[in-house]
């Protein structure tokens, strides 16, 4: 019977699917707040033909190489920072993730912290909680415009990394009439093409925008993209929102910026040292922070489920899985090598 080693409990959607197509799956850890315990993954990898794995857990090239069976990882998730696809090319496994699916879910979520930010939603929310609105008052909890408002000014919104998640969140600041501004280093021809925003080179983007919305895949390149200079190059009336990964911006240089009032605000779904905060962050006032749930809506969350689920099994049947983030592994000598190895000895 073929298996499959599921690091995390996923939606029961996914597991269904599994099941139905006759595949025996281990769970690694059934609780939702526990990772997996290395060795309990390591375990899981030796036993498997294919490795689901979620965010949280590293796979790294030692943990690749402990099984020659192998046949692919699916990722639940559509980022892939946690694996290392260099090695897993190398060695000749492909690796899948859950793209699409959550573009409109995570694009949901920044607009949510982006007006929560500007409008002190949280923190209006806390006041009522706590019993202290005695009467109305002109200068109650004033916040942001996001639209025009009240001076008329069309506001900018920088987006960074113009990828899926990056364009749905420019195509919904239509409905706030607001200026798109955008920089990917990977994507300035689709910035061009789009019709939704203008190229910006990243200084620029940061002096201008009211708005920095932060949608890069996590690499060596955008670690730490968002640092001490380029929060100095904000406005001190700018917000940042970062839904991409916590590293690309640095947590204890937005700490500083926050308090010092570099910028006025920021708003958090990613941490750097997840799911720690730097100290100091969790005190803001002008932090409205969430923990990791871009992606969290129900119907998103069991279509990543059996998506993922549909990778597993193209990996485990030797085929070409949809979604996969390393596509040249299927023209590589170590593919073919794999699989003609671990499918005959099924
Ligand atoms: C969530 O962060 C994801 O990458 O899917
Ligand atoms: C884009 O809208 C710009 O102001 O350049």
């Amino acid at each position: 019977m073929s298996k499959i080693f599921v690091s995390r409990r996923i939606p029961a959607a996914g597991l269904e699917m599994l099941g139905r197509a006759g595949v025996e799956v281990r769970i690694g850890q059934e609780r939702e707040d526990a990772g997996v315990d290395p060795r309990v993954m390591l375990d899981g990898v030796r036993w498997c033909d294919v490795l689901l794995s979620l965010l949280t857990e590293p796979v790294d090239r030692a943990l690749l190489a402990a099984n020659p069976a192998l046949r692919g990882v699916a990722n639940y998730a559509v980022g892939f920072n946690n694996i290392d696809v260099t090695a897993a090319t190398e060695l000749g496994l492909p690796v899948s993730n859950t793209p699409d699916v959550l573009t409109d879910t995570s694009a949901d979520l920044t607009w949510a912290l982006l007006l929560a930010a500007a409008r002190r939603i949280p923190e209006a929310h806390e006041y009522m909680r706590a019993g202290k609105y005695k009467l109305w008052g002109p200068n109650l909890l004033l916040g942001a415009d996001v639209s025009p408002g009240g001076n008329g000014v069309r506001k900018v919104l920088g987006i960074v990394g113009f990828g899926r998640i990056g364009a749905a969140v420019a195509r919904r600041a239509a409905g706030f009439d607001m200026d798109v501004i955008a920089y990917d280093p990977h994507a300035r021809a689709q910035v061009e093409s789009s019709g939704i925003a203008r190229w910006a080179d990243l200084d620029d983007l940061l002096a201008r925008s009211d708005f920095v919305s932060l949608h890069p895949l996590l690499t060596a390149e955008t670690r730490h993209l968002i640092d001490e200079t380029a929060l100095r190059r904000m406005k001190p009336s700018a917000i940042l929102v970062n839904v991409s990964r916590g590293p690309v911006v640095d947590e204890a240089a937005l700490v500083r910026a926050l308090r010092e009032h570099w910028i006025a605000g920021a708003a958090l779904d990613v941490f750097e040292n997840e799911p720690a905060m730097a100290p100091g962050l969790a005190e803001c006032e002008n932090a409205v922070i969430v923990p990791h749930i871009a992606s969290a809506s129900i119907g998103t969350r069991d279509r990543m489920a059996t998506m993922a689920a549909t990778n597993a099994l193209a990996h485990l049947r030797g085929e070409r899985a949809r979604n996969v983030v390393n596509a040249g592994v299927y023209e590589g000598e170590a593919y073919r090598a794999r699989i003609s190895r671990t499918i005959a000895r099924a």
